[in-house]
């Protein structure tokens, strides 16, 4: 059993330092001369590309999540507006579908009872489908009209780590090759998100080092029964993320807000001890994000922070900070996750729960 998990404790540890491998391996052979190049595996034309006029991420549970980082990334690369969609909810709410429109279906199973079925919705409505899935010949694989393989190898823990990170890469591909297709960025801004891409394998290692700092981190949360995420823009998308994570196999009850919407209503539940896990990875709202974190420390929340190199500031407002290598904005998610994911395994671990088969899950929904 230890073989098979290569000296691991557990798969999902195993799948969480295999990340730097899987997602070198998604972005590979797709990389050449600093472009992105998916010719030998997207057969849209660049005019077809040229034409499309919405996307539509449609995904369930983590799939879903990298579909939200999704619509930033495909929003601000090509223009394209983005609706980002719940599987289970799309194929039930007459969306509005034209030729145009391209379908991006995200499932690491390719199995996904109610993604293939909202593949199926949408091209019977006369879409394009791209699937991203990491199963070759997968249903959502064989039926689509267009394949983007993650290749992060088998993941055998229900908690999805290594898939999600590979869906990511794939978006970033896909977001940069478009882009470059519709001329919505320069060949010097193409050239240095793909440098930056291939820097992010060694930059998750960087953070996998720090795992014993994590084990920390998650030592202060595992005594609550409630938390919460919070980030702005790209951190919500991760936030969300890292709270399915905790909520999935560590049974700690977890909300992950838009810390802009605090006011509305949830500051109600910030009291004295409550565990709060910001990031603050986004230069464009950093200073947001800041105010946020002051307001629930205020109210006597135990915060937890993550920042980028070099940020001298958090840690004032902060009760422990991780600081995370640097990158682009954009990015970020591949490497804020990471410790979200320990964060999630060393809670699990310590409240003494099964991290690769938590209860009521199963690893692929093939049904409704
Ligand atoms: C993630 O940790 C989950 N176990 C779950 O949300 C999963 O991502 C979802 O069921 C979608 O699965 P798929 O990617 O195989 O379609």
């Amino acid at each position: 059993d230890k073989a098979e998990k290569s000296g691991y404790e557990h798969f999902m540890l195993k799948e969480i330092y295999e990340q730097p491998k899987a997602i070198q391996d998604t972005m590979a052979s797709r990389i050449s001369q600093e472009q992105v190049d998916l010719s030998q595996e997207i057969s849209l034309s660049s005019q077809v590309i040229q034409q499309i006029d919405k996307v539509q991420f449609v995904a369930c549970g983590t799939a879903y999540h990298a579909g939200l980082v999704g619509k930033y990334v495909f929003e601000d690369l090509t223009r394209i507006p983005v609706e980002v969609d719940i599987a289970s909810e799309y194929r039930y709410r007459n969306p509005i579908i034209t030729e145009r429109t391209l379908v991006i279906v995200i499932s690491q199973s390719g199995e996904t009872a109610d993604t293939l079925a909202a593949l199926r919705e949408a091209k019977k409505a006369g879409a394009t489908v791209l699937a991203i899935t990491n199963v070759v010949g997968s249903s959502v694989a064989r039926e689509a009209d267009q394949v983007l393989i993650t290749w992060a190898g088998p993941e055998i823990a229900v908690a999805s780590t290594k898939a999600y990170t590979s869906q990511l890469i794939a978006i970033y591909l896909l977001g940069t090759y478009f882009a470059q297709m519709r001329g919505t960025c320069t060949v010097e801004d193409a050239k240095q998100i793909v440098s930056e891409l291939t820097r992010l394998p060694q930059r998750v290692e960087a953070i996998l080092e720090q795992s014993a700092k994590i084990k920390d981190f998650a030592a202060q949360i595992v005594n609550h029964e409630h938390l919460f995420f919070l980030g702005r823009g790209l951190d919500y998308a991760v936030a969300l993320e890292g709270s399915l994570k905790l909520k999935e196999i560590s049974y700690i009850h977890s909300e992950a807000y838009a810390a802009g919407e605090l006011k509305h209503g949830t500051l109600a539940l910030i009291e004295e001890g409550i565990p709060v896990i910001s990031l603050a990875t986004q230069r464009a709202v950093y200073e947001k994000m800041v105010s946020n974190i002051q307001e629930v420390k205020a109210r006597g929340a135990y915060l937890l922070g993550l920042t980028v190199e070099g940020d001298q500031e958090l840690q004032k407002s902060v009760d422990a900070v991780l600081h995370l290598p640097e990158t682009l904005d954009i990015l970020s998610p591949v490497l804020a996750v990471v410790p979200l994911q320990l964060v999630a395994y060393y809670a699990c671990v310590a409240r003494g729960f099964d991290v690769d088969k938590p209860r009521n899950l199963a690893k692929s929904v093939t049904v409704e």
